[in-house]
């Protein structure tokens, strides 16, 4: 786990409090509310947009669990620092400054113990199109790039629409967790056509931290095989109780030349809106092929509400990050003693990090238009079916828990009557 140095008692204390009565913790630090439900109507909210869900599931009136963005606020300090940016009234074009750098380079050595050097970071809007550049930037039409179903859909689609060649390392499920196929992962990295492995670190969706020691091996196998490590660690931040994680490039100076890692303030304080994300390139040949593509597309103006409010997340947010983490963790025990207690044949793949979380159905069903049935259109809640992540995924469905924990339970009351229907019909 981090090194949280006064946190770690902020949040013990926190735990031994009951949800309602806090407001101020030993006269340091104030505690967050993650209860109340805030609405979330005419934000054009994707997650919540009735045209969208009636797209996606063919129902309007859903309870929303699915898309990765939470239903709290952000941290005061960063909704602070947006207004006074607001205020001043003019958005011009706006560049980053040493405070930006800085900001990031804080962060990653105070919660991950990286050394990260300020020419190491590129901007760019987001981790999704980052991933699009370093396919253009790194591979030719025909390429092959490795991915790990069930995983993020936007790598497979990324890797298509940039006319390469999706290779799949499925990762191995034996009825409680998943591992790595390495033998077949090895197989696969020899062909001279496989130039990127897109590694989700930690894992979304079966939120899985990957232990050193496995990092360590792929990262060997891809130096042996000249294969360039994209390493999203977009959800490296919300590593969950117990746990600890490895940033991909922190474990050895030949996995850093090897790799590129992408992080984000966007899942971590719910900024996702922000556009914005750190690509960290070590590797100086790598970094100026990636930066010549961004410049070949004109990737270089910031938003900035985008600047300052990463920089307060950043530099102010992390009390809120700690009460947020024991928010969730609390809200995995929930749902598991509710499944266990009421729904016992669907299985929670208990996550180590993320905020969301696998769940198992293949005891109900194989079959995803009954199950599809069941939760969108019996249940009425949105939930990432479980092919969207690869045909890996049949069976499953991705759960976002980021959210109060009365909306959590109900949306467990609605899965657990319709399943409960079709079992007795
Ligand atoms: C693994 C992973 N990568 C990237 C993203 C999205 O990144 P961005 O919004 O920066 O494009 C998500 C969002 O859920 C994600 O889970």
């Amino acid at each position: 786990m981090y090194d949280k140095s006064g946190l770690t008692t902020c949040r013990v204390i926190l735990l031994n409090f009951d949800n309602n009565s806090l407001t101020k913790t030993g006269g340091h630090y104030m505690r967050y509310d993650f209860d109340t439900i805030i609405n979330r109507e005419d934000t054009d909210a994707l997650k919540w947009e009735p045209s969208v869900l009636r797209e996606k599931f063919g129902e309007k009136d859903m309870l929303p669990l699915w898309v990765a963005d939470m239903d709290f606020k952000t941290p005061q300090p960063v909704i602070d620092a947006i207004v006074k940016r607001a205020e001043h009234g003019i958005y011009g074009y706006t560049i980053r400054l040493k405070d930006y750098y800085d900001a990031v380079i804080e962060w990653e050595q105070k919660r991950h113990h990286w050394h990260v050097k300020k020419e190491w970071i590129v901007f760019t809007p987001g981790i999704v199109p980052a991933v699009n550049y370093m396919i253009q930037a790194y591979c030719l039409a025909g390429d092959k790039v490795m991915i790990q179903t069930p995983v993020y859909y936007p790598f497979g689609h990324a890797i298509a629409n940039n006319g390469c060649q999706v290779v799949d390392n499925p990762l191995v499920y034996d009825g409680e967790q998943y591992t790595i196929d390495f033998e077949d992962f090895e197989k696969k990295a020899k062909d001279s056509r496989l130039k990127l492995f897109i590694l989700c670190s930690p894992h979304n969706p079966i939120g899985r931290i990957w232990t050193k020691e496995e990092l360590t091996r792929l990262g060997e196998i891809c130096i042996a095989n000249n294969v360039i490590v994209i390493a999203d660690e977009i959800h490296h931040d919300l590593i969950l109780e117990g746990h600890t994680h490895h940033v991909f490039a922190n474990i050895s100076k030949s996995l850093a030349e090897q790799s590129i890692i992408c992080t984000a303030p966007s899942k971590t304080f719910n900024l996702a809106g922000l556009n914005t994300s750190n690509i960290i390139i070590p590797n100086k040949e790598l970094r100026i092929r990636y930066e010549q593509v961004l410049e070949n597309n004109s990737i270089s103006g910031q938003n900035p509400m985008s600047i300052d409010g990463m920089k307060a997340a950043y530099r102010e947010g992390e009390e809120w990050l700690d009460q947020l983490l024991v928010y969730l963790e609390d809200n995995v025990r929930f749902m598991d003693k509710y499944l266990a207690d009421n729904l016992p044949h669907v299985k929670l793949l208990k996550p180590e990090a993320t905020y969301l979380a696998w769940l198992d159905f293949t005891a109900i069903t194989t079959d995803d238009r009954i199950l599809e049935r069941l939760i969108f259109h019996d249940a009425k809640v949105a939930l990432d079916g479980g092919t969207w992540f690869g045909d890996t995924g049949s069976g499953f469905m991705r759960i976002n828990f980021a959210c109060p924990r009365s909306i959590l339970h109900e949306a467990l009351e609605r899965i657990c009557k319709s399943v409960k229907d079709y079992m007795q019909s």
